[in-house]
């Protein structure tokens, strides 16, 4: 039995994409595959119970999840039974990165190359190095098809003396449905809200643009918006001059209010109700504009042609 954590600081690096497909690939060669889902967004338990409902017969790998505290525990119960494993860990967890890397044979660190993700490396390396060093890779993930930044990213990590896996990622803007994953997300998060006693009329869900995205995500739940107000709740957006405009249209952070307008006015027609702006006059104007083609305000003053 071989035991692969996959931990980073960071989130959104690509942890559970990697770890589902890892599995997978396993699965395929022949071995019997477990995941182990100690993040509790239960992203990759998610992952399996579509997978089941569209493939019925598809039980390997199977996905567990469990806590931190109880990973001894189900390695034991699970020992002998499976080839291959694979634990999943939240970002932003010391406790669940620690206690993954304990018990792996083979930690991998999966890192964009950019400098957000790098930057966050070295955090990552004193959890190992209290999990008692144990045999590490980075593993660079969504690697653009052009451009050499990867190789930059090869450079820093051989600096801070992270060997890296010699085989990297691409970007696959197929990996991930990342409006699906808004929407399980948002409606966890709001279901924990109520179950926590807020009232419902302040609750509102925000598909989060540029959180854990990249430009085409943000691009695509932008596009596909209607599927957050479908689920009854007020939509929030904040994209404001975000990145994602920025790369769009290749412009600096000063020069972002004509795309920032037309994603409002994308985003009003679909249904967003709440919108955090920087720019508050011209998104007035955007909004009242948008309402108006709708047909729910009136022009404000009209005087051509009503004879
Ligand atoms: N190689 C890739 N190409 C394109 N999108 C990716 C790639 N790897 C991850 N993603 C997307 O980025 C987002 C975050 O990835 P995920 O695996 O959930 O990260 P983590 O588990 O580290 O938080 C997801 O929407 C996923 O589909
Ligand atoms: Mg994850």
């Amino acid at each position: 039995m071989y035991t692969i954590a996959l931990i980073a600081q960071k989130g959104g690096t690509g942890k559970t994409t990697i770890t589902v497909s890892l599995a997978t690939a396993a699965a395929q060669a022949g071995l019997t595959a477990l995941i182990i889902d100690l993040d509790p967004q239960a992203t990759a338990c998610n992952w399996s119970d579509r997978r089941k409902k569209s493939y019925p017969e598809s039980e390997n790998p199977t996905v567990i999840d469990a806590q931190p505290a109880r990973l001894q525990a189900v390695l034991e119960k699970v020992e002998g039974k499976v080839d291959i494993i694979f634990i999943d860990t939240p970002a932003r967890s010391e406790q669940s990165s620690l206690a993954a890397a304990k018990v792996a044979d083979l930690v991998l660190i999966p890192c964009r190359p950019q400098a957000y993700d790098l930057e966050t490396i070295p955090n990552t390396r004193e959890i190992l190095s209290l999990a008692g060093d144990k045999p590490a890779l980075a593993i660079l993930n969504a690697v653009p098809s052009y451009g050499d930044r990867h190789e930059q990213a090869k450079i820093f990590l051989a600096r801070i003396n992270i060997p890296v896996c010699p085989i990297t990622f691409g970007h696959r803007a197929a990996f991930g449905d990342v409006t699906a994953d808004a929407v399980d997300r948002v409606l966890l998060l709001a279901g924990r809200a109520l179950a926590a006693g807020v009232e419902p009329d302040r609750i509102v869900i925000d598909p989060a643009h540029d959180f854990g995205k990249n430009t085409w995500h943000s691009l695509e739940v932008t596009r596909r918006l209607g599927e957050l107000t479908a689920t009854g709740w007020p939509v929030l957006m904040s994209a404001s001059r975000k990145d994602f405009v920025g790369e769009t249209l290749g412009v600096g952070v000063d020069d972002r209010l004509a795309g920032t307008l037309a994603v409002t006015a994308v985003g009003a027609w679909l249904g967003a109700r709440i919108f955090r702006a920087h720019d508050v006059l011209q998104t007035r104007q955007a909004l009242d504009m948008v309402a108006s083609v709708k047909g729910d305000r009136p022009p404000a003053r009209t005087v051509r042609g009503l004879a």
